[in-house]
């Protein structure tokens, strides 16, 4: 099934894509501009991109299931994914400021 019209991608090559990823480091942190760079494609529209992020989620869910994790593999995760919501927080707020201020 197709997923991103602008670049014909399907759900399958995103599904390899990720497990790929996973591989690398099975926790680490995946948006769909990972995976599409990952890809070496670009989001032009990217009306894809919630569908995309419903595939991560489902991929790496059932990649971690039925695998081990210790409570620190989980703290990490948890770490990095507090300080990835940070950093986007922060950047989303100097955007605002600066189109404000533009306006
Ligand atoms: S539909 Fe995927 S970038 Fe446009």
């Amino acid at each position: 099934m197709l997923v991103c019209s602008c670049n014909f991608i399907t759900v399958k090559e995103i599904e390899e894509t990720i497990i790929s990823l996973l591989d690398e480091d099975c926790w680490q942190l995946i948006v769909p501009a990972k995976v599409y760079h990952a890809m070496e494609k670009r989001g032009r529209c990217c009306g894809c991109f919630p569908n995309v992020v419903d595939i991560i989620i489902r991929t790496t869910e059932a990649y971690h299931n039925g695998r081990p994790s210790t409570e620190a593999d989980i703290f990490d995760f948890m770490a990095r994914l507090k300080q990835f919501h940070e950093e986007n927080r922060r950047a989303d707020l100097e955007r605002r400021q600066k189109s404000h201020r533009a306006a």
